[in-house]
């Protein structure tokens, strides 16, 4: 099973502030909506309080330390961690997973991820969440592909 980290990042490297994208651009739903689309999703719980409810014909995955989460959606799973997330996962049909952020599951998984898909927005802004670091000694950009407001730069591990 392949894990990738898809991500969208201004050119400064934010992922987010005061618990937002602080950007709007139906293209990059879109491109997000595309590639994730029939996989499972597995996101941090402040990015499912961002998100709000669950994405559409995906299996949401929730990771929260908190034992008494909860959630009103029945189609949402939770993990009290993120590696039972990932050995769920690793267990089920899919061939892939889709690590959708934030940045403190960025963090985590960007050792251990097998591609990344980043959407590069064209401008710089404010925030309080930044994607890491990508050490070009363990990631190689494989392709850049142009949209209008962003490119996507899809790494593969060395
Ligand atoms: N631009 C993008 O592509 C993108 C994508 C996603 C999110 N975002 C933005 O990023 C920001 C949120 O990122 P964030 O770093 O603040 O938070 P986050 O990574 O979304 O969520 C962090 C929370 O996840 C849980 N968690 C983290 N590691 C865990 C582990 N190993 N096991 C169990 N639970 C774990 C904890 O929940 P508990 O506190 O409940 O224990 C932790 O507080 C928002 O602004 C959001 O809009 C941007």
């Amino acid at each position: 099973m392949k894990k990738i980290i898809i991500a969208a990042v201004s050119k400064n490297n934010v992922l987010g502030k005061d618990g937002k994208i602080p950007w709007h651009s139906k293209e990059e739903l879109q491109h997000f909506k595309k590639n994730t689309i029939g996989f499972p999703v597995i996101m941090g719980r402040k990015t499912w309080e961002a998100i709000g409810k669950p994405l559409e014909g995906r299996l949401n995955i929730v990771v929260t330390g908190n034992k008494d989460f909860q959630t009103s959606f029945h189609e949402v799973v939770i993990f009290y961690s993120l590696q039972h997330a990932l050995d769920f996962c690793k267990t089920s049909i899919y061939e892939k997973v889709y690590i959708i952020g934030g940045g403190e599951i960025f963090n985590q998984v960007i050792n251990e991820a097998d591609e990344m898909i980043i959407s590069e927005m064209n401008f710089e802004t404010e925030g309080d969440v930044y994607f890491p670091e990508i050490d070009g000694t363990k990631w190689q950009l494989d392709s850049n592909e142009l949209f209008t407001d962003f490119t996507v730069h899809h790494y593969i591990r060395r």
